[in-house]
């Protein structure tokens, strides 16, 4: 089997949405892209293609390892390798040209995100060196009842500018936040206020005249912040 290690360039998002979801079609929790939520996801999350690296084995690609830089902080923002060629070193591979070539842009620290029992990534990383600094929650909702016509005046979201809605999570104590969810990436999502009270950054909120309603189909899937005197 005959290996070869490339950094990614532009345009690439294509051929790599494609390698990403065979490398997480055994994931547990769905992680399927298309050209497109790949190439905004690398923008959003600042993954510079020539920090970022591909093995392609006889030729195709194998696995990769997308690195992000911010100032002298880096992050891995998603690592993989198809089924059928796991465990032969390709993920270290791409991983560790990946740390290189962060280190040499001028990272000084490196962090990343990995899934509670993901055993296989979590060998990987800390046998590199990284160590478990804090445990991340998520959490899921169910889309409420449909609301009164009072309760839907007293919570209405409007859009707001988002260096607006970043200066008051900033205000209301948004500190440490993980990558994802840091003023940098958050900036790439539209922002919806409930009055001075609460804050939200969501991907896949339907906007309209003024006013936003929770869309149909996908619930808001971002961050939010209630001011503090708000908070219970
Ligand atoms: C995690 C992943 C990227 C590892 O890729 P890989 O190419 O198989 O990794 P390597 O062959 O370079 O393995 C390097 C080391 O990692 C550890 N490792 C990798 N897979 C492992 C597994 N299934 N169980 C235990 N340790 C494992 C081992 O220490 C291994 O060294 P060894 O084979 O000499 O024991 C791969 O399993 C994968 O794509 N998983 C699905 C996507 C994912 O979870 N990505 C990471 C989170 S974003």
């Amino acid at each position: 089997m005959s290996v070869e290690l490339r950094p990614l360039a532009d345009g690439d998002a294509g051929w790599l949405a494609e390698l990403h979801n065979r490398a997480f079609a055994d994931y547990p929790v769905p992680a399927v892209l298309d050209a497109s939520s790949l190439a905004f996801y690398m923008d959003e999350t600042d993954v510079r293609p020539e920090l970022s690296f591909a093995a392609h084995v006889d030729g195709r690609p194998a696995s990769f390892c997308l690195g992000a830089i911010r100032g002298r902080s880096a992050s891995i923002r998603g690592e993989g390798t198809v089924p059928l060629l796991r465990r032969r070193g390709l993920g270290d591979r791409a991983l560790m040209a990946t740390l290189d070539a962060l280190g040499a842009a001028g990272a000084r620290t490196v962090g990343l995100e990995v899934l509670d029992g993901n055993q296989a990534a979590r060998r990987l990383y800390e046998r590199r060196g990284f160590e478990v600094r804090r445990r991340l929650l998520g959490h899921t909702l169910r889309r409420p009842p449909r609301l009164g016509l009072l309760d839907r005046r007293k919570y209405r979201l409007a859009e707001l500018d988002p260096d607006q809605a970043l200066d008051r999570l900033d205000r209301w104590g948004w500190h440490d936040a993980p990558w994802q969810l840091q003023p940098q990436s958050l900036a790439h999502l539209p922002a919806l206020a409930m009055g001075d009270q609460a804050v939200v950054m969501a991907a896949g909120v339907a906007g309209g005249s003024g006013s936003t309603r929770w869309p149909s189909t996908r619930p808001p899937a971002g961050p939010g912040s209630a001011a503090p005197p708000w908070r219970r």
